[in-house]
């Protein structure tokens, strides 16, 4: 019997998920020195981590890395619980939040559920989808990325779990309170993925999912903590949910180098909410001088990244343009976003010399 007809029947068509290009592949390929790149594809942090991660992982994994981690994650939990101000025991720590995500479909959706997006979104939510054999019903939003709230609500009475992540990537906006609380109304559980909350004024949802059943919040040190090669992620949710969730995950997920720079970088907060706020300021900065250009029309933006809307030239053609100049963007492939191109906020050096060669091009 051929290996392909072994599969599940869930698994017969894998499904494509667009990860990132590897740098140094492609700089290679296009004959660039990675160490010059200047990456904003991503939405990483181009600051990268807290000097106290770097200095915790080098000094106190000597010692222990030949031993297994604490499958019942005390120490992160209990930092990360004192660091957001709620429970140890609301909180489950993941290997980057894309792991919680797929705890979240093998706890609740069947095959044949259905799961609520809002289009243009992370990809990570279909992608699972189509591993765990569920539907995805796509409530796309509104011409201004605006949230179907009408439409939202009469979908989620049908669907097991809607997830909407708050700022959106790629579109940078934010959902409201009151539509998360009638999402809970409708009766599904509600995944608000705060992956970019740190650039955000928009108030956290970590304390009331920490006591409102069937609402999850997931967190990540991918972008504030600049840890996104260690995957370190969490989810804040009723205890009840928690306990679930740490039943049902892979006991010792959390490699212990993440899990000491994630605890490093609690220590450090104050130094990577400065980052957050130069980033911040650089993203409003650059959405102005991109303004100006013209030709570039950055949509309003919570998150550490911008959504520009082009004039006169694809999404593709100015990634393509781009790459050549050793500036690595990112095109998102949807309809609705060919004449998009995402970029992240990096230092402000890296920063002026995307918009200089973004000037240069438009004079072309
Ligand atoms: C909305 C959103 N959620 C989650 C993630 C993944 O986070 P992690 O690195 O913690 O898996 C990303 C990464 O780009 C994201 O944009």
């Amino acid at each position: 019997m051929e290996i392909q007809d072994l599969l599940k029947p869930s698994m017969r068509t894998l499904p494509p998920y667009a990860a990132l290009e590897d740098v140094n592949a492609l700089a290679r390929e296009l004959g660039l020195d990675p160490d010059t790149i200047i990456k904003i594809d991503g939405n990483e942090n181009a600051f990268g981590p807290s000097e106290h991660a770097i200095s915790a992982i080098t000094n106190s994994l000597l010692n222990t890395v030949h031993r297994y981690g604490d499958a019942e994650q005390r120490a992160l939990r209990e930092s990360i619980g004192a660091h957001i101000n709620v429970s140890p025991d609301a909180v489950v720590c993941g290997n980057g939040s894309d792991e919680l995500i797929d705890l979240v479909f093998r706890l609740f959706v069947a095959p044949g559920d259905d799961i609520l997006i809002s289009s243009p979104t992370f990809g990570m939510y279909s992608f699972d989808a189509s591993l765990h054999g569920a539907q995805v019903v796509d409530v796309p939003l509104g011409p201004q990325w605006n949230f179907d709230s009408e439409r939202l609500l009469i979908e989620a009475t049908r669907s097991k779990v809607v997830f909407i992540p708050s700022p959106n990537n790629p579109t940078g906006n934010s959902i409201s309170l009151k539509l998360v609380t009638e999402l809970l109304a409708a009766g599904s559980i509600v995944v608000i993925d705060e992956a970019y909350i740190e650039f955000s004024t928009h108030e956290s949802l970590v304390q009331l999912a920490s006591a409102t059943p069937r609402l999850i919040v997931l967190r990540t040190f991918s972008k504030w903590g600049g840890l996104a090669g260690l995957r370190i992620g969490y989810g804040v949710m009723h205890p009840e949910t928690a306990q679930i969730c740490m039943q049902a995950k892979q006991p010792y997920n959390i490699g212990i180098a993440a899990e000491v720079a994630a605890l490093a970088s609690l220590e450090d907060s104050d130094s990577l909410d400065e980052k957050a706020a130069i980033i911040v300021n650089e993203r409003d900065r650059l959405a102005e001088e991109f303004q100006s250009l013209g030709w570039i029309n950055p949509w309003q933006s919570d998150a550490s990244f911008l959504l520009c809307r082009l004039d006169g030239i694809s999404g593709l053609e100015l990634r393509d343009r781009l790459r050549t100049e050793g500036i690595f963007t990112r095109y998102i492939a949807h309809p609705r976003l060919e004449d998009h191109l995402r970029l992240s906020i990096a230092t402000p050096e890296e920063n002026n010399e995307v918009l200089r060669v973004l000037k240069e091009i438009g004079s072309e």
